[in-house]
């Protein structure tokens, strides 16, 4: 692929106006920094170089221009990369590029298949007893299109043959889920896709339709592309909205999401009846730490709505829940009450601490002293966890009101609480990542020169003319590369030069290395020669070194001779400059 492309695409995209529609970023000095979407992040530990136009984070390391951001946010190639950012500003990028680059194309592009073939099933004459199933259910044609709502036939190769003939082999079928023993996996159930990050079909989800007595939904298996607790349901079709409305709706069942959207509302994702994961936590953060969680109003769904709304706030994000009543799932509320009632609920979401405190009164006999006190420090310890003093002050002003014990008892009873957790309180600091070892002086040294190289070009001009050898291929490697990238395209930035050594891993995580010194961006060439003597003078030293080991295992006195008076030579050359 045309670098010279590749750059030009690269330019035109502000990697700071990029990355801030992904995740929000602040500005702090010459940079802007905000929650890293790579892993779980509770500080902003993201930073994002305008001037350099490249990200960094500095607990997980992740860095690169705007195409690695990208990448490595949606899971995809390069070339991929490439392609959407292209197209972004109109630049039409090859799109063969795609197959070749996605290792795992094959797969989708078999899922797509079946997902299309599914989709078609629903739509002929076999799928009639499916079509008033789901309008039973009030899905209309508009949102069986939109989630590509399918259907498995009565049948157990149909599937199978139609890829089989297509020339796909039957074992990796087998591994996909989409058969079993060579047969087809779904048989006779109405089919959910489920997508990946980025839209693509990577399993389903079968569901009976006529009162079979067996499992409701059938699953895609773990497979290459899917992972149960890698996914949500409905994510890429969220993340707009979410960027809209400011905040994310997790539920526990995707037919409740499909209602959901059917009412408007687009910013709900599903777990698929699984406890949240590190990943899916990460992935939610991804599209805002502001979450609603709108699960079941059964006893599970209010386990779940409290597990997994403790699992979001440790890790940071603002958590409010939206109860519903008479056991209900958000599917059922909706056709039950309406869309009007689900909106003013929405609106009226409560605060977790407030939902949590209220979930403790369950079961708890007010006229027994021992089941009150029990209460009244569950509560406390919640409210302990209260940051703001004022909301602390309300929280404490009701539980005294509504248990009959006097505030200053329980005041003093919080006070307790608050400073024994202050002295276990120890706040830990950031990691930073240390996976490099020790530098020596002079590989500081050269490290550094190839920084000023990625700065200026008249450093480039000044190393190469110096003739001074590296004792590092990896850094030998990297300057080669700087002069060539330089002397074809006329001009150097990290930002591009990282693009152009994109397949090379050992050159990027070196190259992180480099960009992390952050050392100050104007430098004198003066700075620059003394370095490279020091260079020199090392090769030297390391030469005498190399000698020297050779005359104490050479018996040649001769020889010997030979060899110490070039070590000599040698150690004048050096004193004389
Ligand atoms: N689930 C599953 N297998 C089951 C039951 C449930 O995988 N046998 C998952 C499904 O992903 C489902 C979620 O758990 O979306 C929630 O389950 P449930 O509330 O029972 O399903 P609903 O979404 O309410 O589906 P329906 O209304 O069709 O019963
Ligand atoms: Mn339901």
């Amino acid at each position: 692929m045309d670098q010279s492309l590749i750059n030009k695409i690269r330019e035109n995209i502000d990697i700071v106006e990029f990355v801030g529609e992904k995740i929000e970023l602040s500005k702090k000095g010459k940079n802007y920094i905000g929650l890293c979407p790579f892993h779980n992040d509770n500080h902003p530990s993201l930073s994002v170089s305008k001037e350099k136009q490249i990200f960094k984070c500095f607990v997980c390391g992740e860095s690169g221009n705007v195409f690695q951001f990208l990448m490595k946010f949606e899971n995809i190639s390069f070339m991929e990369a490439v392609r959407i950012l292209g197209e972004r500003i109109g630049i039409q990028v090859a799109s063969n590029t795609k197959t070749l680059e996605n290792k795992n194309q094959k797969l989708y592009d078999i899922y797509e298949i079946a997902c299309s073939y599914y989709q078609n099933n629903l739509l002929s004459k076999e799928g009639e007893e499916a079509r008033l199933y789901l309008k039973q259910r009030k899905l209309d044609m508009d949102v069986i299109k939109e989630f590509r709502i399918g259907l498995s036939l009565n049948k157990r190769d149909m599937l199978t043959n139609l890829l089989v003939k297509k020339g796909y082999d039957l074992e990796l079928l087998n591994t996909l889920g989409l058969t079993s023993f060579d047969v087809d996996t779904y048989i006779n159930r109405v089919i959910f896709p489920l997508t990946n990050t980025f839209g693509l079909v990577n399993g389903f989800s079968g569901r009976i339709y006529h009162g079979e007595n067996t499992n409701k939904y059938l699953n895609t298996t773990e497979t290459p592309i899917f992972k149960k607790g890698e996914n949500l349901f409905n994510y890429s079709r969220a993340k707009d909205s979410v960027r809209h409305d400011k905040f994310v709706i997790v539920m526990e069942g995707f037919m409740a999401v499909i209602r959901a959207y059917t009412i408007g509302i687009k910013n709900c994702v599903a777990l698929m009846g699984t406890s949240l994961t590190n990943e899916q936590i990460t992935l939610i953060k991804r599209l805002s730490s502001n979450v609603y969680l709108c699960f079941d109003g059964d006893d599970a769904g209010i386990n779940a709505t409290i597990k997994n709304g403790k699992l979001l706030k440790d890790n940071g994000c603002n958590v409010k829940v939206i109860p519903l009543k008479d056991k209900l799932d958000p599917d059922d509320y909706i056709l039950k009450y309406g869309s009007e009632k689900f909106y003013s609920l929405l609106s009226s979401a409560i605060l977790f601490n407030d939902y949590k405190i209220n979930s403790l009164k369950k079961g708890v006999d007010f006229n027994s002293p021992n089941d009150l006190t029990n209460y009244i420090n569950l509560v406390l310890k919640e409210i302990s966890m209260e940051d703001d003093s004022i909301k602390r002050e309300i929280m404490l002003k009701n539980l005294a009101k509504e248990t009959d014990v006097w505030y200053n008892t329980l005041e003093k009873k919080l006070n307790e609480i608050l400073s024994k957790e202050k002295t276990n309180k120890i706040s830990p600091l950031p990691k930073i990542e240390q996976k490099a070892k020790r530098k020596n002086k002079y590989e500081k040294t050269m490290q550094e020169i190839i920084f000023y190289m990625l700065e200026k070009k008249e450093i480039i001009t000044l190393v190469s003319r110096s003739g001074v050898y590296f004792p590092n291929e990896l850094y030998r490697t990297i300057i080669r590369e700087i002069t060539y990238f330089y002397e074809k395209y006329g001009y150097i930035n990290i930002a591009d030069f990282l693009s152009y050594m994109e397949n090379n891993k050992e050159i990027k995580s070196c190259l992180n290395e480099i960009v992390s010194l952050e050392l100050d961006s104007s430098v004198d060439s003066m700075v620059i020669l003394e370095e490279l003597k020091a260079i020199k003078d090392y090769n030297v030293a390391l030469e005498i070194k190399r000698l020297e080991n050779l005359i104490r295992n050479e018996v040649d006195p001769l020889e010997q001779a030979r060899i110490s008076d070039e070590i000599r030579k040698l150690k004048l050359g050096s004193e004389k400059k």
